[in-house]
């Protein structure tokens, strides 16, 4: 989470903004909340809300928002926020564990997670989120997947630092990537799948504090996005190596089968694959 995230003085057009327009997963969240479309009046629930910024959004939009996170510090955060910016009213934070946190069946009409599904088993949170969505509601997810081989090594060196001893609490929170073929099941499981993926060489070329801050460094930035966005569209298969996903799953098929865990299958396959621009 961005240092920034912490921050509690930001207008709400200010946490739109940084929100929707966040260097990596902005596309992925406008993605989202196109596709899902208007909020208003919605129940709507967000796992991992982390320090609220997403669900305080979508309450400023319309939606009576309930955010659970494991972290309580990151709630007080997210409750003194939502104050702030006037949504308290339609906007509860929960201390609560995804994978067990009490939810009635059909009972909500969006469930959206913003970079958290690795830290849970998603088999099991998934189902359970399925399970309460009415039958026309929506799954929404802005997610990280596994296959960008930049983004490997960067993990990969994480994982060596936790062998060193360092950083071991990180490296022992992550239980997996959203795989393509997870993508797939739910694709059985939804009468609607759309997902569009971002990030291939991007991550590379523009390290995440140094190049941009300078105008030649945004200039970078922007033509790798731009490059990375038209091999995306041209070539579906690079999906594979894409870093983040934007995915909504709408009209939720309420019988179950068991979520895959085969994590080698390629994107090729996957149904509704939205066009990338
Ligand atoms: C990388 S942060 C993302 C926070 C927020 N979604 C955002 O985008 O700013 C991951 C969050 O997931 C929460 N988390 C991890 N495992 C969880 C679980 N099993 N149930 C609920 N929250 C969980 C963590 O406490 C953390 O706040």
């Amino acid at each position: 989470m961005s240092p920034r995230s912490w921050g509690v003085s930001e207008t709400g057009e200010a946490l739109e903004s940084r929100l929707l327009n966040e260097r990596f997963y902005g596309a992925g969240l406008r993605f989202c909340l196109e596709r899902v479309g208007s909020l208003e009046g919605k129940r709507v629930l967000e796992i991992g809300c982390g320090t609220g910024d997403l669900s305080a959004l979508l309450a400023s939009r319309g939606a009576r928002v309930v955010g659970i996170d494991l972290c309580e510090a990151h709630l007080a955060r997210a409750r003194l926020q939502s104050a702030r910016l006037g949504v308290a009213d339609t906007c509860e934070f929960i201390h609560g564990n995804a994978e067990d946190f009490p939810l009635s069946d059909r009972s909500l009409d969006v469930v959206i997670s913003k970079s958290t599904l690795q830290y849970m088993d998603r088999g099991r949170v998934l189902e359970r989120c399925i399970r309460a969505l009415a039958p026309d509601g929506a799954l929404a997810l802005n997610e990280n997947l596994p296959g960008n081989p930049f983004i490997r090594v960067s993990r990969g060196l994480r994982s060596a630092r936790a062998r060193l001893g360092r950083d071991v609490d990180y490296a022992r929170s992550i239980r997996g990537y959203l795989s393509p073929e997870e993508i797939r099941w739910l694709g059985g499981r939804f009468v609607r799948v759309e997902h569009r993926e971002a990030h291939l060489a991007r991550v590379l070329v523009s390290p995440r504090r140094t190049f941009p801050a300078s105008r030649f460094g945004r200039r970078v930035d922007v033509a790798a996005e731009h490059l990375d966005d038209a091999i995306l569209a041209r070539v579906p298969r690079a999906s594979a190596w894409a870093w983040l996903t934007g995915l909504v799953a709408q009209g939720p098929l309420h019988a179950s089968s068991p979520s895959p865990v085969d994590r080698g299958a390629q994107f090729a396959n996957c149904i509704g694959r939205a066009p990338n621009h």
